[in-house]
């Protein structure tokens, strides 16, 4: 059996721990030809999205079913409002813990936080997030390094995040 196919198979009859999952998703990603098929290879934040995000919320961004949130529909919204942005920006900048509900799914787990990355970096990922996984209009403002710059000077924790969460999540779908 292969590395690949040992891995498959330690995920389907173990209970669906992270460990397992991880190493399952590891595996996908290393063979995986989501975004050269999709054509999103080159968009600016998607190789840092590969590297830092898809380990948890997977290479196409659909998330984990209890373990991290899909990143398919939500962060379009958020970009459309002056605190969702801020939202956005503080997430990746702090992590956030806490349970929180996407469309009809439950999570409550621990994302970390990606303040060792630049602020530019941390806008390309956002972008990539917003324009590429969810498709948000042209029309909709790219976030700026200047906005992750503005959330990195008041630090928050995970927590603080999770409780600015509530005010703007949107609901549904
Ligand atoms: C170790 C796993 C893990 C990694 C790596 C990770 N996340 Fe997360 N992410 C989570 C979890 C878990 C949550 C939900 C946290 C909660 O329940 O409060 C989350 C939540 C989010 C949210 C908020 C979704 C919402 O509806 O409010 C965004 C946006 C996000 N992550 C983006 C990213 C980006 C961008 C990266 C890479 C820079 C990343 N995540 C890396 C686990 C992870």
């Amino acid at each position: 059996m292969s590395d690949r196919g040992a891995l498959r198979a330690a995920a389907a009859n173990a209970a669906p721990t992270l460990t397992t999952w991880l190493a399952a998703s590891l595996a996908a990603a290393a063979g995986s030809e989501v975004f050269a098929a999709g054509g999103s290879a080159g968009a600016p934040g998607a190789a840092a999205f590969q590297a830092n995000c898809a380990v948890c919320h997977g290479p196409a961004g659909a998330g984990i079913p209890s373990l991290a949130p899909p990143l398919l529909a939500y962060p379009a919204r958020y970009a459309a409002t002056p605190e969702g942005r801020r939202q956005l920006a503080m997430t990746v900048l702090y992590g956030m813990f806490g349970d929180i509900t996407v469309g009809d799914a439950h999570f409550n787990a621990q994302m970390p936080a990606f303040a060792q990355l630049d602020d530019a970096t941390l806008a390309a990922v956002l972008n990539f997030l917003v324009f590429d996984l969810d498709r948000a209009p042209g029309t909709l403002r790219p976030l700026a390094a200047a906005e992750l710059a503005a959330e990195r000077a008041h630090p928050l924790d995970a927590a603080a995040v999770h409780e600015h969460r509530r005010r703007v999540a949107p609901a549904g779908p």
